[in-house]
């Protein structure tokens, strides 16, 4: 077997896959699982019944994107962490007064363009500046235009709830830092609630989700020159009750050894690969976060039933 993919393949791609795989416990980054295929797939996890976070985050900008915009003020240029959430970004633009720019940044140009090209067509007036950038990485937001209003980061969907308490602490003051001290930042968190809520939220009874998540070994066979068999693996979610966070999982149906990546990876029966963590929030630890940042939180929203919140920093 040769090792084509050297050629082709995201070399972050290559290395998380090598030393995740190699490990014990067994773990991947969940940035893997959004190729196109998988992007579709998230798509269409977010209209399942189960799947409350995306209709309850809308309906939430719906409700209070007047107090948002308020918040916001005047002129202000809206910086999108993550360009992918066109309708609640619409939501909060059709809010704000005299929108000066809307600046998504996105590891993808690609998406970015597509997104940006969709937002262009509806607002002529609005400057568009499309940023390529990992936003956990420092990024020049100085060559923004400037109106005289605030820069105001946004980032919904509870992606923050992806990563790890030290990446978002390095994501959240990496973002006060550009955006500068008289920023506002409008932030969507997925919160604690009943398992018997959350487990099917990530298991739907249509298996859309477990399709997404055994789509990442499709990619590894895809992009990495992998013999995975998907029939051998099961997805999982499960509630981690200590760490407060539904984990995505998918479990070796049998003792087994795959290939990807020119290496070999040894698999015990009901061993498992964390493919995403996905953190349920509650107040104190969403405050406790944001002030190590150098943010505080100086106001929420939530839903009635308090499944979601959107939590504006300043
Ligand atoms: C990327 C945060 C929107 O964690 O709820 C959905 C990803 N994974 N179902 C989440 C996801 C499985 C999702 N977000």
């Amino acid at each position: 077997m040769g090792h084509d993919f050297l050629q082709t393949a995201d070399p972050a791609f290559i290395e998380n896959v090598r030393t995740g795989l190699a490990q014990a416990p067994k773990v991947l980054s969940s940035r893997w699982l959004y190729d196109e295929a998988g992007s579709r797939l998230f798509e269409e996890i977010t209209q399942l019944p189960e799947y409350y976070p995306t209709r309850t985050e809308t309906a939430i900008f719906r409700t209070h994107a007047g107090e948002m915009a308020a918040a916001a003020g005047p002129r202000a240029v809206l910086v999108e962490y993550g360009a992918g959430a066109a309708v609640k970004t619409r939501i909060l633009l059709d809010a704000l007064e005299a929108p000066c720019a809307y600046a998504p940044l996105d590891i993808s140009g690609e998406f970015l363009e597509t997104a940006a090209d969709g937002l262009r067509a509806d607002y002529p007036g609005l400057e568009i500046f499309p940023v390529t950038a990992d936003f956990m990485t420092p990024t020049d937001l100085s060559s923004l235009p400037d109106c005289g209003g605030r820069q105001v980061g946004f980032f919904p969907g509870s992606t923050i709830g992806n990563l790890t308490n030290d990446q978002i602490v390095t994501f959240l003051s990496e973002a006060h830092r550009a955006l500068g001290d008289d920023a506002r930042f409008l932030l969507g968190a997925d919160l604690r609630k009943s398992p018997d809520i959350l487990v099917p939220a990530y298991d739907d009874s249509s298996g859309v989700t477990a399709a997404f998540n055994l789509n990442l070994l499709r990619r590894i066979n895809r992009e990495l020159g992998g013999d995975f068999d998907l029939s051998a693996f099961a997805h999982e979610a499960r509630w981690n009750e200590a760490e407060s966070r539904i984990e995505m999982h998918l479990v070796s149906l049998c003792d087994q050894v795959a290939q990807a990546a020119g290496q070999r990876f040894v698999f015990r029966a009901g061993e498992t690969i964390r493919t995403e963590i996905s953190r349920k929030f509650e107040a104190p630890a969403l405050d406790a976060l944001a002030n190590e940042s150098g943010w505080q939180v100086q106001r929420t929203w939530q839903d009635e039933a308090g499944f979601f919140c959107v939590a504006l920093l300043s």
